[in-house]
This record gives C-alpha cells, structure tokens and sequence, in this order.
C-alpha cells in the first residue's frame, strides 16, 4: 500500500510509462479483416422493409443535386458510403445509396421538405460514433450527414453561451472554449469525431456528468428542422424562459426520430484552472462505494468525476495498448479515477491528498497514484478511455449501458459472467470460445454501469443468451436499459423494461404527431 510521504512526492514512473493514446478521431476499423453483416440479413427475424417507403430514383437525385448544388455534397460510390452505412462497433450495416451533406439550415429543410413529399426515409448521422446503432440506416434510407454544417456561430465570453452549427466535433467546439478560458460541458471518448449537435440527439452523459449536470441544462436552445421541412429554432433563448412548453426538451434524446438539429445554445462553464487526476486500486465493489461516498463529502465542490473500472477491463486494456497498468504493484479487483477541478491548486491537492490519506487509514485504497502534471492527467483519462476500444479489440462487443441503484450495479456483470459461462462459452485467452469475457466500468457518479461482452464473433447464440436476460436482470433492479447511449435499433424490441405502456404511448403519440409519414430514422426505437 503506498504512504502518504509518496504521494505527496508522487513517484509516478508507471504514469509516465503510459503509452500516450489519445482518442482523437475515435478509430475505427480494429477487425478489419471481417465484413460487417447487413442488419437486415442479421436481424431479419425483427425488422423487414416497410414498402410505404419510396427507393431512390433518378429524380430524386437530381432534385438533391440542385438543392446542394455541389455534386461534392452527395456520396453515392459503394466505397465511400461504407463509412456512413456501417457503426462504430462494426456490428450493423445499413445498405444506403446516398449520402446528402447540406451546408445550411435551409438546405436541410428544403430535402426534409421533399422526402416527406416523397415519402424517402431520413436516418441524420452527426459523427457516427453512436453505441446502439442509431445513426445508420437499416435498409436503404438516405443518410442526412451533418457534418458540413460545423461552424462556430457565436460566443458571448461574458454570459458563456456558445452558439454553433450542429456539426462542429465536440473537441473543436472545446478546444475554441478552451482558447476564451471555458470548457464544453460534457466530454466523452468519441470527442475527436462526434458532433455537438449528435451528442444532443443521443443526450450523451460522459465523463464529467456528475460535475456540470445533463445536457437537458445546459442546452439552452436548438434549432432543427421537423420531419416536414419546418425550421423550428430556439437557438437565442435566454438562461431563463418560462413561456409555455420547452419543446428542445423533446429533440435532446430524440435519436433522430423528430427533427434534424442543426444548430445548438449551450451555457458552458468556466474552465477550471487546476485539474488533479488520481488512480487507486480498491479491493472490492462495496470499498469503491465507500471510497466514492467519502471521495462526495471530503472533495465536495471539486470534485469532476469518478469513475470506476474492475480488475477484467484493466487486463484487456493493457493487452490492447500494449502498455503496463498505471499501477503496477499487482492485479486489484477495482480501480478508481477520480478527478478535481478548481481553481487554486495547493488547496485542490491538498484537499485530494487529505481525502486519499484518510482513505488509505480505513483501509478503503490498496495502492494509487496521483498525476503530477497535464501529461500524466491526459495519460490516465486515455487509459481509462481506452476501454470502448480495448473491448472491441477481439471482433465485437455487446453493450449494455444502465442505471442501476448503486448496490446492485455490479451484480450485473457477475450475473451476466455466470450465465455466459453456464453456457460454456467463454475463454479469455482461447479462440475456441467466442466470448473472451464481461467486463464492467462506467460512471459510479452517475449510477452508470457499462457492461460490456467482448466477444471475438458477433453470433446469435451469445446474443440470445444476453437478452432478453440482461434487461429482465435490469428491471427486477429497478433500473434503466439505456443510463446514456440511448435506443437506437439495438433496443428497439426493450423499450417496455425500462418505461410504461403510458410512457410508451406518450413517446409514439408526439412521434405520430411529428412525423406522421415515419420518414425520421425508421426502423429505430419509436
Ligand atoms: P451519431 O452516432 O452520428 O448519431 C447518434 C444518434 O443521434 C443517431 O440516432 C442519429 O440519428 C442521431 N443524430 C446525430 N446527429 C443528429 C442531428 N444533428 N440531428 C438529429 N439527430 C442526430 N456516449 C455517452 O453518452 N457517454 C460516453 O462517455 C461515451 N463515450 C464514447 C466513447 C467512444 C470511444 C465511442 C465510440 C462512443 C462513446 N459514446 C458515449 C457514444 C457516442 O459517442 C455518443 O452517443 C454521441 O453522443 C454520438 O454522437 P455522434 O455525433 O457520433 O452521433
Ligand atoms: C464510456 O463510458 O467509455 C462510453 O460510454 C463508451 C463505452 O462504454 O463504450
Ligand atoms: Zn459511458
């Protein structure tokens, strides 16, 4: 167990033998040699093409080009649509012929205005990084790409409030925050490649929730187009507006399924000053809530995240970054990152390194370090952020993202652990066995558990014996089968686990009511 004279001296060799990984455009393509299935072909069983939909026609394309009026905004070549028609995890793909890159608002609405004339499904795609395959088409809708829309369009440096194309990639809308001294507040993995107004589509949660709230507070105003062209905008609203329904609410988590964001109001925070990363190796799942129950009441105001990882995630992300652990001394059960933000930091480290004292006197860490510098920080939170990429590695992954009250939330991964073995087919080192093994880390601060099944083949017999296992698992705990990715078409079928005939009617009345012809994102959750 390290002592408190080392910490506060901080021998960080193992921090700073870290391979610097940093996910900037988020890559891709791990398993490159294995073809993506179509989503139609995989799931046939669940979804058929609904003939109400209109197929592409030479009419429609020349309508398309005159709107862009720039043959470079159109994709329609089987090698380049490929990017757009598959998903992150390369575990859907859509068979889509055209992908429409609008460059302003009007276009938008101009090509939502003829599809819903023409009745031609929309999925809108921002950086593609979605987790439950939402942003990809399932047959042969057309592909509404944001990604030419990404320009800053105002920033007010005394209220904070940023006002920009739906397009700009998260980190671009940080990094120019960052240059006026704020901060975007929401962060995630996919930063180098998702878009600001995706992550308003998905309502992401990320990495820093528990510090600067939901994006359901942040976004002040958006401005979209409905499924029938009409632009709706409340891109200038104020901090506070109570005249009648707050209807952005509707579009923050929509998925795609009610209007196309174009453009996004968003009240940033000032940037912190001082940032302390902390690693600590925690020997079980109920010390990590103690450690996360003191880490609230001693490091209170400062405190930006907290997020834990179990002892399997760590192996796979050390095989996969070919790297050592950040903490060396041994193989723990749990791992704890814990992050401050402030802005004076002898108080900030002091605070930490008081709270890091008194947990290591109850017993409460086992080991840890604490990042000295910018470089160490960014080497740890790449670390931890390395795990969406380490659990795909193999070939696949199968993802379970949920709210759970946090005594149970670890069960999750046991029970799912035991069932995969009960049917032998798990090995986390042979290739005989498709599953290589469940992992669980996530957002404790937040009550949010991934789970994930890294699998070396997508096959339906794994997939049969998660689901609907996992969700009637996640129900008798009273939890939520979607705490952050959303829907997409990966929980089309589950919605009913999580919200109430009630619910569910409400959900598909306004979506009724939007999108009457069912152009938006079809196929999807609603
Ligand atoms: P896409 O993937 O393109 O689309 C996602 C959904 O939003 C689709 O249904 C699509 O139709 C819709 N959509 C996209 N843009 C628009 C638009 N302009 N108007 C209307 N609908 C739109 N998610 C988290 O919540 N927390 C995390 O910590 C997190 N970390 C991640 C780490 C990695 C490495 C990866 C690959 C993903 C991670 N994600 C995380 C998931 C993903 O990044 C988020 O869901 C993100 O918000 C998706 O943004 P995007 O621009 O890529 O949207
Ligand atoms: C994360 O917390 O890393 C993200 O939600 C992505 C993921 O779990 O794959
Ligand atoms: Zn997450």
């Amino acid at each position: 167990m390290f002592k408190k004279q080392i910490l506060l001296s901080a021998r960080l060799g193992s921090c700073q033998a870290l391979n610097p990984f940093r996910a900037n455009a988020v890559s891709r393509f791990y398993a490159s040699g294995k073809a993506v299935a179509l989503t139609a072909d995989t799931y046939s069983d669940k979804v058929q093409r609904d003939s109400k939909y209109k197929k592409l026609d030479e009419k429609d394309l020349l309508f398309f080009r005159d709107i862009l009026k720039d043959g470079n905004y159109m994709i329609s070549n089987e090698q380049d649509l490929e990017f757009y028609n598959e998903d992150w995890m390369r575990k859907y793909k859509g068979q889509s012929q055209l992908v429409l890159k609008p460059k302003t608002t009007e276009q938008v609405s101009e090509i939502m205005k003829y599809c819903n004339a023409q009745k031609l499904a929309v999925v809108p795609q921002g950086g593609n990084t979605g987790l439950v395959g939402g942003s990809i088409p399932v047959f042969d809708e057309i592909i509404l790409s944001l990604s030419n829309m990404n320009k800053i369009r105002s920033f007010d440096s005394v209220s904070g409030i940023l006002k920009c194309d739906a397009g700009v990639i998260l980190e671009n809308a940080d990094n120019f925050l960052a240059e006026n001294g704020y901060i975007f507040p929401l962060d995630l993995g996919a930063k180098g490649s998702c878009h600001v107004g995706g992550v308003c589509a998905t309502n992401a949660g990320g990495l820093r929730l528990l510090r600067y709230g939901s994006l359901h507070g942040t976004v002040l105003g958006l401005e979209a187009v409905l499924p029938d062209g009409t632009i709706y905008s409340s891109i200038d609203a104020l901090r506070k507006d109570n005249t009648g329904y707050d209807f952005k609410q509707l579009l923050i988590g929509s998925e795609g399924t009610l209007g196309v964001i174009t453009g996004v109001s968003i009240l940033c925070p000032s940037r912190p000053t001082s940032t302390n990363v902390a690693f600590l190796a925690v020997s079980s799942y109920e010390t990590v809530q103690k450690v996360f129950v003191g880490a609230r009441k001693e490091l209170s105001e400062i405190l930006s995240a907290f997020e834990f990882m179990d002892g399997k995630s760590q192996l796979l992300t050390g095989r996969y970054l070919k790297a050592d652990h950040p903490i060396e001394s041994g193989d723990y059960p749990f791992y704890v990152l814990i992050e401050t933000s402030g802005s004076n930091r002898d108080h900030d480290m002091e605070k930490l390194e008081t709270f890091l004292a008194n947990a290591m006197e109850e017993g409460l860490v086992d080991d840890g370090i604490i990042a000295q510098d910018e470089a160490q920080s960014q080497s740890l939170w790449s670390w931890r952020e390395s795990i969406p990429e380490a659990s795909a590695h193999d070939g696949g992954v199968y993802k379970y993202d949920v709210s759970i009250p946090l005594k149970d939330l670890y069960g999750l991964v046991e029970a799912a652990e035991t069932k995969l073995n009960e049917a032998n087919l798990v090995d986390i080192d042979s290739n005989d066995k498709p599953v290589v093994g469940a992992i669980g880390y996530g957002h404790l601060g937040d009550g949010n558990l991934h789970l994930n099944v890294c699998v070396r083949e997508y096959n339906k017999n794994i997939e049969k014996t998660l689901e609907p296992f996992v969700y009637e698992w996640i129900q008798e705990k009273q939890g939520s089968i979607s705490a952050e990715h959303g829907l997409g078409f990966q929980k089309k079928n589950y919605i009913g686990y999580s919200k109430s005939d009630v619910e569910i009617k409400l959900i598909k009345d306004i979506k009724n009511h939007y999108d009457p012809n069912g152009i938006l994102n079809p196929y999807k959750y609603v």
